[in-house]
């Protein structure tokens, strides 16, 4: 066990706190800067830092008293209990996870390990911290499980989207732990009755996304004319969510959600693969007017695709609208272009964060992928 505490919480703020696990990483760092600047609560931030956890994403909270970094690993049980113990928070959120769908194909051990286990020692940890709880601070104890659309399995072009009642039919290593991670929970607070809520999430994007997935990985290579891979026929839908705006639904939710309820995020923008690399491209175009690389698009490469990629992703939100007045306000031209900017004025944290191990990831993954079409005509994206 590893155990690094740099900041206590101050003695002086009574608010209780929040167990954040994977707080290091992209959705869980934003959530702790937001959380810091928009509410008078301390956080405990639970974090392994695995190569998707970075601390360099909350250097500008590390010094605040209301900020505790705890490096450790959510499969610790001892440990778990004793920051429950010790910090007394009034909810746990548990980002912490293997999130990565490429990685789980080629090394699913880690997912089971991390988002399954890891998930049922929090509970456990939780249950028990629970039973401790008495009259008012039990009464606000909340276990906040956030988790994927890809649990839903794949749609066709024209199905309805992802409701909180869609059967589970999980297609990755990923999303099938993920699903398994998402039964456990249901299962402690239908037995156990741990007061718990789930949301389900779309796809995510925004400052500090490790370059691994799509769109940052997209501005990454665009900028040093590297190839921008295209899975297959580039013709996936994601319906992407602004992570801002996810995180102003962890909140809602952890404030006004229902127990044992799910509730479905999405940002309302269902985009296919090729439309997402256009609009990066042309956003690269515009606002580095002096790249060698111009256009950006015909760097575009198809790859071989994904083994069992699931052809579309699509969340209905109206639970969370409906219920609780939740909106996306970022539509994905707006938020896609805060987020081109934000890696474009960050060029040295994305620097930091693909030295290393990231080249060997990038070997793995890409070189692996028998070339199919090579570059592809400007403005073929669009079709
Ligand atoms: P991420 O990969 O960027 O970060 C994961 C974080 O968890 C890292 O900081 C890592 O160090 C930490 N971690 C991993 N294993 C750990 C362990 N055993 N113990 C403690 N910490 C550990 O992930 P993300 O994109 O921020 O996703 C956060 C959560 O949201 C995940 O549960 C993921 O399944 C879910 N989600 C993400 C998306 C998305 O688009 N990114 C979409 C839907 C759901
Ligand atoms: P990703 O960001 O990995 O998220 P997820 O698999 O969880 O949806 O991928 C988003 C989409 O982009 C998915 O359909 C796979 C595709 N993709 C590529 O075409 N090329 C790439 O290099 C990557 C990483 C993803």
């Amino acid at each position: 066990m590893s155990f690094n505490q740099r900041v206590e919480v101050g003695a002086a703020n009574d608010a209780a706190p929040i167990l954040v696990t994977g707080g290091a990483g992209f959705i869980g760092s934003n959530f702790v800067l937001d959380w810091l600047a928009t509410s008078s609560g301390p956080v405990i931030n639970l974090d392994k830092l695995t190569y998707a956890g970075n601390p360099a994403n909350l250097a500008s909270v590390a010094a605040s008293p209301a900020y505790t970094f705890v490096q450790g690993d959510i499969c610790d049980a001892k440990l778990v209990a004793r920051l429950l113990e010790e910090h007394r928070p009034r909810a746990v959120i548990h980002f912490a996870a293997e999130s990565h769908v490429d990685r789980s194909i080629l090394g699913p051990e880690a997912f089971l390990r991390t988002n399954i286990d890891g998930t049922f020692t929090l509970l456990q940890a939780a249950r028990s911290y629970y039973d401790s709880l008495v009259g008012k601070e039990r009464e606000r104890f909340r276990f906040l499980h956030v988790s994927t659309d890809e649990v839903y399995g794949t749609l066709s072009p024209d199905d309805p989207a992802f409701h909180e009642e869609t059967p589970y039919a999980p297609n990755s290593p990923y999303a099938a732990s993920k699903a398994a991670s998402d039964h456990l929970v249901r299962a402690w607070v239908h037995t156990y009755k741990l007061p718990a809520i789930m949301t389900n999430c779309s796809n995510n994007y925004g400052p500090y996304q490790f370059p691994e997935k799509l769109i940052p990985l997209m501005i990454a290579n665009a900028l040093q004319g590297k190839a921008l891979p295209v899975y297959g026929d580039g013709q996936q839908v994601r319906d992407w969510l602004f992570v801002l705006d996810h995180c102003r639904a962890i909140r809602t939710v952890l404030e006004q959600g229902r127990i044992g309820e799910t509730y479905n995020v999405g940002g309302g923008n269902q985009r296919s693969n090729l439309e997402v690399v256009t609009t990066v491209c042309a956003l690269l175009d515009e606002l580095v007017p002096d790249s060698k690389f111009k256009p950006h698009f015909q760097l575009v490469k198809y790859v071989q695709d994904r083994p069992g990629h699931d052809r579309r992703y699509a969340i209905d939100a109206r639970k969370l609208e409906g219920e609780l007045k939740w909106r996306a306000e970022e539509s994905f031209e707006t938020g896609l272009r805060k987020t081109v900017e934000w890696y474009l004025a960050n060029a040295a944290w994305v620097a930091d964060v693909t030295s290393g191990a990231y080249q060997q990831w990038m070997t793995q993954n890409y070189d692996s992928r028998e070339a199919g079409r090579s570059t592809v005509a400007i403005g073929e994206g669009s079709r």
